[in-house]
């Protein structure tokens, strides 16, 4: 069975037809043409496939389409507002915190999720003090970012550039 839903992608509005079995990864890579979510594992645990739906991280290839007609989604591409790159993004150059075009941008959008996360004051699975303001140690870092898998290792950088983009 088909549904239509609609979609905002990094700032444009499409309109899809989609079988109602369509993962929002495939709806976003082959739909859309957003090719900045990647399918990595395509079973929720290497993190590649990581967009900002409606402003929070998701996994999409584990997010049905059509349970989010209407929705606003920001993919890395869509992350640089025109030219200019979003500071996460120029944390992770600066830093060197990557090495592969294929997780890197699930990475930048947990990042870019992490820190909002955080600046709200959700705390974590390693958060000590559950009612106070949350800082973005390396233990927070690394807990919350434990979803995105680097095959390569570039995790100490990976570290360092999201505790960067905190900046
Ligand atoms: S492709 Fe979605 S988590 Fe791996
Ligand atoms: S940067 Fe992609 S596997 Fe490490």
């Amino acid at each position: 069975m088909d549904g239509e839903i609609g979609l905002r992608v990094d700032g444009r509005r499409r309109r899809l037809l989609v079988d109602t079995r369509t993962t929002l990864l495939d709806a976003l890579r082959d739909g859309v043409g957003a090719t900045a979510p990647k399918k990595g594992c395509d079973h929720g645990q290497c993190g590649a496939c990581t967009v900002l739906l409606d402003g929070r991280r998701v996994i999409t290839c584990l997010a049905l389409a059509v349970a989010h007609d209407g929705a606003d989604v920001t993919t890395a591409e869509g992350l640089a507002d025109g030219g200019r790159l979003h500071p996460v993004q120029e944390a992770f150059l600066e830093r060197d915190a990557l090495q592969c075009g294929f997780c890197t941008p699930g990475q930048v959008c947990s990042a870019v999720g992490v820190l909002d996360e955080v600046a709200a004051g959700h705390p974590s699975a390693v958060t000590e003090d559950l009612n106070g303001p949350v800082e973005p140690t390396d233990a927070e870092i690394r807990e919350r970012m434990s979803g995105n898998l680097c095959r390569c290792g570039a995790y100490v950088a990976i570290v360092a550039a999201v505790r960067d983009g905190a900046r």
